[in-house]
């Protein structure tokens, strides 16, 4: 069944969320991220959302497809408009990161979600959620889109995910309805959005680190191998290669194991 975007606006109603209106549900779309951009150059305000049932182009980092099918898993992209300067923005995809974890959790009922650097969500070390943050700026100032892709009812994924991807579902969660789901995310989106506008990556630095999937993890960016050491707060990963070097990384593919 289509996703129901009453249900979780009157669910973000009764919560009194600053966020999450107005917002647009479609049955079908190419990528949620440019539907939101769309919107934004059409006048859409700050925390306005789209949430799609299944997209045909959904995109991941380095453009990679995103696994869209329809009615199984929840496809999200929120508008937002920060104060900060365009510079300061790449580490907000940690901090959605955190968001997006929390909501997890809260599924989980215990604290099982990771988040591996730099946008994705682990549960049982397989990605179950990832966060795309695509930025563009007018007059100067920055227009962003949070792009949350969320695995809540997948079972069986194609073959080139299957020994990676995780859901909801086979990580045991009871709840599987989307729009409390998608709800909650929208929620704790919003609280990220506004607590990272005020004072940057500094007040998710704990739970960051604790949710840290790649710290002591042998990892390999590029030509780099080493032991990953933390997300700093600008959310750099450092990493200390096999002579003890400590190297800083603001972007990267992270091989681990
Ligand atoms: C990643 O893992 O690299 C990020 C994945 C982000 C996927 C979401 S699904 C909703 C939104 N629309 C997209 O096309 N991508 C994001």
């Amino acid at each position: 069944m289509m996703i129901d975007a009453a249900r979780i606006e009157s669910l973000l109603s009764e919560l009194s969320v600053p966020v999450g209106r107005p917002l647009t549900a479609v049955a079908l779309t190419g990528s949620t991220n440019d539907d939101a951009r769309r919107a934004a150059e059409e006048g859409a305000p700050h925390g306005a959302c789209i949430i799609a049932d299944a997209q045909t182009c959904g995109r991941g980092r380095h453009g990679r497809a995103w696994h869209s099918p329809a009615g199984e898993n929840i496809y999200l992209s929120m508008l937002i408009f920060p104060r900060r300067a365009v510079a300061d923005l790449p580490p907000l995809a940690l901090a959605m990161g955190v968001a997006v974890a929390r909501v997890v959790d809260a599924l989980l009922l215990t604290p099982r979600a990771a988040i591996k650097w730099p946008n994705d969500v682990y549960v049982d070390a397989r990605k179950i959620g990832g966060v795309l943050v695509e930025t563009t700026t007018v007059g100067g100032a920055a227009r962003v889109v949070v792009g949350v892709g969320l695995n809540v009812k997948t079972e069986h994924f194609p073959p080139d995910l299957a020994g990676t991807a995780t859901s909801l579902r086979i990580a045991g969660a009871d709840a599987l309805q989307r729009e409390p789901i998608a709800a909650s995310l929208i929620t704790r989106m919003g609280e990220a959005a506004a607590r990272f506008d005020e004072a940057g990556l500094e007040p998710f630095i704990a739970e960051l680190s604790a949710r840290d999937f790649l710290r002591g993890r042998q990892v390999r960016v590029d030509d780099l191998e080493g032991v990953a050491a933390g997300i700093d707060t600008r959310g750099c990963l450092a990493v200390r290669d096999e002579s003890g070097v400590m190297h800083t990384l603001s972007a990267g593919e992270v091989a681990w194991r």
